[in-house]
């Protein structure tokens, strides 16, 4: 793979399997461990990118499935490939796409080949395959791109998450012969659902390829939550050392916490835009309903200790009054406020495990316990 990519391994905890680094990318550095803002349909839902890169993001992700659908890739290569068309000139990444098939739309079916599905704007039959997303997201142009991957449902039996996990296997074989671009790292996906041996047994296998990146998926499907530490611990230690490590859909401070504390580089969550969206705020790992009528009243910030631009210019009776009148600006102060909170978060780790604190900074975390 290109040299234009690297990762860095700054510092490792004393305690844990925590690590602090750099990833290297043709657009810029990511600071690890960090997690990363959710932009499905080429923007991060009600933030300019100068906003967005004031909360702190670095990598900002994509999505192949949503942005084949709408505009389409030849759009965006029109416009100059995904960072110039939506105006983020620092890391990007794309999902691959058949996770979202799975999740968004009806009539979809499942083969060796790849999958079929019916476009829900205007019910043409779409076929996704290992090689058609890679030349999307080839085509696409973000900074890495993920393999095609068969993310089997939770329940699932033992046999049938066997099948998803060799066929994942066998479609990254081929999305490594698909891609075609030196200035794009190609990141595999690790599956095996709750089935430890499963996952130990793809994350060696994967190990063998010598990706420029690994990510963990399948998880935050529907498992209990204390599952996924459990289904980290028996999957990261097994992925190269020298590569980052991507926890794919997890975004809460505890599942950070303890995903770090394996050796997790990398995260993403739709929550932060979502919640905002919704009239929620995180501060300090809970979630505020900004229309309770406690804070109608209260002319503070969301959080005292946040240097957003939201908590550094407006009260939580504000937002309050914005959210209850429905005002868009309410979901835009709401998502800075969000995004931030959780990249500082990680942030924090970053800064603890450089110092070599972060068992006794985070303990609170680290322990099992409510979700936040
Ligand atoms: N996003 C969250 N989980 C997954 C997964 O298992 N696969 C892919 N491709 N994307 C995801
Ligand atoms: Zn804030």
């Amino acid at each position: 793979m290109s040299s234009t990519f690297s990762f860095q391994c700054l510092a490792c905890c004393s305690q844990t399997k925590a690590r602090a680094g750099v990833f290297f990318t043709p657009h810029g550095i990511v600071e690890t461990p960090r997690f990363m803002p959710v932009g499905t349909l080429a923007n991060v839902k009600t933030l300019t990118p100068a906003q967005l890169k004031e909360t702190g993001a670095q990598m900002v992700l994509s999505n192949t499935y949503h942005l084949h659908l709408q505009p389409g890739e030849g759009i965006v290569a029109g416009g100059g490939g995904l960072h110039k068309f939506m105006g983020w000139n620092g890391p990007m990444l794309t999902d691959s796409g058949g996770f979202q098939v799975f999740s968004l739309s009806e009539m979809r079916k499942i083969t060796e080949d790849g999958v079929v599905f019916r476009s829900p704007h205007d019910g043409q039959i779409i076929n996704l395959t290992p090689e058609r997303s890679i030349e999307i997201q080839n085509i696409l142009g973000a900074d890495v791109i993920m393999a095609f991957d068969e993310c089997p449902p939770y329940p699932a039996t033992r046999q049938e998450v066997e099948a998803a996990t060799a066929r994942t296997y066998r479609w990254l074989q081929r999305c490594i012969v698909a891609h075609q671009r030196s200035d794009q790292a190609l990141f595999g996906i690790v599956q095996g659902g709750v089935y430890l041996d499963l996952r130990s047994q793809a994350a060696v296998a994967l190990a063998e390829l010598d990706l420029p990146g690994y990510a963990i998926g399948g998880v935050s499907v529907g498992e209990p939550p204390e599952l996924i530490a459990n289904i980290v611990q028996a999957t990261a230690p097994l992925l190269p050392p020298d590569k980052p490590r991507y926890l794919m859909g997890v975004g809460t401070y505890r599942e950070m916490a303890i995903a770090i504390a394996s050796g997790i580089d990398l995260f993403d969550c739709v929550i932060p835009t979502r919640w905002a969206r919704h009239g929620t705020a995180i501060v300090l790992g809970d979630r505020w309903n900004l229309k309770n009528a406690k804070f109608r009243e209260d002319f503070t910030p969301l959080d005292e200790t946040c240097a957003c631009y939201t908590c550094q210019n407006f009260s939580r009776a504000y937002i309050s009054h914005l959210v209850r009148s429905q005002e868009i600006l309410a979901y835009t102060l709401l998502s800075i406020h969000n995004i931030t909170e959780l990249i500082r978060f990680t942030q924090k780790i970053r800064e603890a495990i450089l110092g070599d604190r972060f068992t006794t900074e985070f303990a609170h975390w680290l322990t099992p316990g409510k979700m936040g």
